[in-house]
């Protein structure tokens, strides 16, 4: 039998009219919620990300304001511009686009953003409040493909569930929580030896390796749930996941499809973390 498909745009959808809700408040209470992006470069991927969550902005009631420097900008000046952010009431959350150019160093740009505006959870004590049981910001994608998860009321708890990636971003933070749900966790690599016979023991295989196609069908076990965070960019302009759909759709019992999967909940979550970063400031004001 053929999976059933989870429909990111829709999951996306839905969460975001509710939580349009929840800014509309806080801007008829005068704190409308704010966002900053910080973008270093011109790297072609990052501006269609960053006009992306600019847009997202938009049309959920969030104000938004990018900060664009040149490709040769000093740290000094990013760090300035994050301070200034930091001590601004108007801005609740604020993010630096990522990769930043070589000369610059990510742990220190990132820990000068205060932590109750590191709307992306990539600050060190972030990170650290996570992988303890202490969340205060949950890393967008791993946060989205969680929603998903809950949304098609696929539990975690006592299932094996494996994670393909070591990202930062993705694969190290997406394991932390699904162990914190209760999961029995591997995480594999690009460079795990004979990857096939740990996925094929996965109940919930995330997959975050940028790897077109790595894994087929015959690697998936029956039944199992196939997130695939993945987004290559094929030579013919197309954009495909890690996972080859089209056969693995008929082994899994659930699956993400590329595009409109994974990738439309990743705004979105962010977009309700700096509604949470609003809301808890007005506790705290
Ligand atoms: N670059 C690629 N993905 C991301 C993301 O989620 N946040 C930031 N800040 N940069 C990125």
């Amino acid at each position: 039998m053929s999976a059933h498909i989870i429909d990111g745009k829709l999951i996306a959808r839905n969460v975001r009219a509710e939580w349009k809700h929840r800014a509309a408040k806080l801007t008829e209470q005068g704190k409308r919620p704010g966002l900053a992006v910080i973008m270093v470069g011109d790297n072609p991927a990052s501006a269609i990300y960053v006009r992306n969550k600019v847009k997202a902005c938009n049309e959920i009631g969030i104000h938004s304001e990018v900060h664009h420097f040149s490709s040769t900008a000093e740290q000094d000046e990013i760090l300035d511009c994050i301070d200034i952010l930091n001590r601004n009431r108007h801005v609740h959350g604020i993010l630096v686009q990522l990769p930043l150019p070589p000369h610059f160093e990510n742990n220190r740009v990132i820990t000068s953003i205060a932590v109750e505006k590191d709307v992306d959870s990539f600050h060190l004590y972030n990170v650290g409040a996570l992988v303890t049981g202490n969340t205060n910001f949950i890393p967008c994608t791993p946060y989205g493909v969680m929603v998903m998860l809950e949304q098609c009321r696929i539990t975690v708890e006592g299932k094996h569930a494996v994670v393909v990636g070591r990202s930062n971003i993705v694969g190290k933070p997406m394991a932390m929580m699904l162990l914190e749900r209760g999961a029995t966790i591997t995480i594999c690599t690009s460079k795990t030896k004979d990857l096939a016979q740990f996925t094929q023991t996965a109940d919930i295989l995330v997959v975050a390796a940028g790897q077109p196609g790595m894994i087929t069908a015959n690697m998936v076990k029956p039944g199992a749930a196939v997130i695939d965070v993945g987004i290559n960019r094929l030579p013919n302009g197309s954009l495909c996941g890690d996972v080859e759909f089209e056969t693995v759709k008929e082994v899994a019992g659930y699956i993400t499809p590329v595009p409109g999967g994974v990738g439309p909940m990743t705004i979105t979550m962010l977009l309700c973390n700096t509604i949470q970063a609003a809301e808890r400031s007005q506790l705290t004001a």
